[in-house]
C-alpha cells in the first residue's frame, strides 16, 4: 500500500489595513506602551474594517495559498476552517469561504472552533485526511476578527488581541511532510480563559473574553514545554534538529521560554507578536507565511509549531517543510 505524507504546497496571509497602537489602547484604558511591550512583547495589532469577517479574510488569505500550490480552486476537496469569531454561528465560515472562492464541488467544509490551538487542530484533521487518501488537495484557514470580542474597558484583555487570518494549502506527497501532530484538550481549566454566549442562557455574561491570564500563562508555558518533548520524542529527534520554531503568538515571555527549552536562539523562532497581537488561531498560519515569503523558512528545513489555549486546548505539529 502506498503511504501518504501532506506537504505544504502553499501559503497565505492577510491582516486588515487599520492599525492599533498600544498608544491608541492607552487613550482608552489606563495602560501604558511601555507595560504591554514588557509584558507582553506586542507593540501594535490589526482590526478588521466593519464590513470584514474571518470567511471574507480567510478568502483573500487561502487565494494566496491557492495560487502558490499552482491548484484550480475547484481541485479543492476540503476546506477546514479555524476559527473562534465564525460570520454565523450556523453555516460554517468554512461553507461561506467555499462559496467566496467559487468552488462549486460541493467538497466537505466545517470549522474547528480550538481556541488559539484552532489551527493546530485544524492541521491535525487535515493531515489525517491525506495520509488516509481520502483527500488530495486540503485548505487549513485560520482566520479571526478578536477585536470584537474583547471588552475595550477591560485593559488585562484588550490590550492582546489582534485580528488576521493565514492558510495552508496542502497536498499529498510519497516525501515528510508533515512528520507528526499531537493535540490535547483538558475541560477543567474552562474558566480561566473562555467566551460566554449569552444565547445559551447558562452565564447570563457579556460575550466577552474573560482571562485569569497569570494562571494561564503559568499552566501555558509548563504544557508548552511538555509538548515540545512529546513531539520530539514521538519522531526520535534531538531538539538541535530543529530549524524553526513556529508559535502560537500570545506573549513573548511565552515564546521565550519554549525556545529556552529547546535551547533555540531567538533567531530561529518566527515572530510576529510585535506587529499583530495574539491573532489565535491565525497567528501560526501567518507565521509561518511571513518566514517563508522572507525567505527564512526553506525547503527541507524542519519546523515545529505549537500552540496553546480555551479549553485548554495545546497542540503540535512537526514538518519537514
Ligand atoms: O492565546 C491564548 C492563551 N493566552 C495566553 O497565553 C495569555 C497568558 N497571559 C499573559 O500573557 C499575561 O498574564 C498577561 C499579559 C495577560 C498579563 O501579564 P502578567 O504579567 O501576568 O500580569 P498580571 O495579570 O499578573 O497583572 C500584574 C499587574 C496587576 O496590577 P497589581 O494587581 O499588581 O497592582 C494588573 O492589574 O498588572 C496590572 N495590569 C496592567 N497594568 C497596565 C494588568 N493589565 C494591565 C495593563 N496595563 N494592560
Amino acid at each position: 500500500m502506498s503511504r501518504y505524507y501532506s506537504h505544504i504546497a502553499g501559503t497565505g496571509g492577510y491582516l486588515p489595513e487599520s492599525v492599533r497602537t498600544n498608544d491608541d489602547i492607552a487613550q482608552i484604558v489606563d495602560t501604558s506602551n511601555a507595560w504591554i511591550l514588557e509584558r507582553t512583547g506586542i507593540r501594535e495589532r490589526r482590526i478588521a474594517a466593519p464590513e470584514e469577517t474571518a470567511s471574507s479574510m480567510g478568502e483573500i488569505a487561502a487565494r494566496q495559498a491557492i495560487e502558490a500550490a499552482g491548484w484550480d480552486p475547484e481541485e479543492v476537496d476540503l476546506i477546514i476552517m479555524a476559527t473562534s469569531t465564525p460570520d454565523r454561528i450556523f453555516p460554517s465560515a468554512a461553507c461561506m469561504l467555499q462559496q467566496r472562492l467559487g468552488i462549486r464541488s460541493q467538497c466537505g467544509a466545517f470549522d474547528i472552533q480550538a481556541a488559539c490551538s484552532g489551527f493546530v487542530y485544524s492541521l491535525s484533521i487535515a493531515d489525517q485526511f491525506i495520509r488516509a487518501g481520502t483527500s488530495r488537495r486540503v485548505l487549513v484557514v485560520g482566520s479571526e476578527i478578536n477585536s470584537r470580542l474583547v471588552d475595550w474597558s477591560d485593559r488585562a484583555t484588550c490590550i492582546l488581541f489582534g485580528d488576521g487570518a493565514g492558510a495552508i494549502a496542502l497536498e499529498p506527497s510519497s516525501e515528510p511532510g508533515i512528520l507528526s501532530t499531537h493535540i490535547h484538550g483538558d475541560g477543567r481549566y474552562q474558566d480561566l480563559l473562555y467566551l460566554p454566549n449569552p444565547d445559551a442562557g447558562i452565564h447570563g455574561e457579556f460575550p466577552y473574553v474573560k482571562m485569569q491570564g497569570n494562571e494561564v500563562f503559568k499552566i501555558a508555558v509548563n504544557t508548552l514545554g511538555r509538548i515540545v518533548d512529546e513531539t520530539l520524542m514521538a519522531n526520535g529527534l534531538d531538539k538541535s534538529q530543529v530549524d524553526w520554531l513556529v508559535p502560537h503568538q500570545a506573549n513573548i515571555r511565552i515564546i521565550a521560554a519554549t525556545a529556552r527549552k529547546l535551547g533555540m536562539s531567538m533567531e530561529r523562532v518566527v515572530v510576529t507578536i510585535e506587529k499583530q497581537g495574539n491573532t489565535s488561531s491565525a497567528s501560526v498560519p501567518l507565521a509561518l507565511h511571513e518566514a517563508i515569503q522572507d525567505g527564512r523558512i526553506r525547503r527541507g528545513q524542519v519546523l515545529l509549531m505549537e500552540a496553546f489555549g480555551g479549553g485548554f486546548t495545546w497542540g503540535s505539529a512537526l514538518i519537514r517543510y
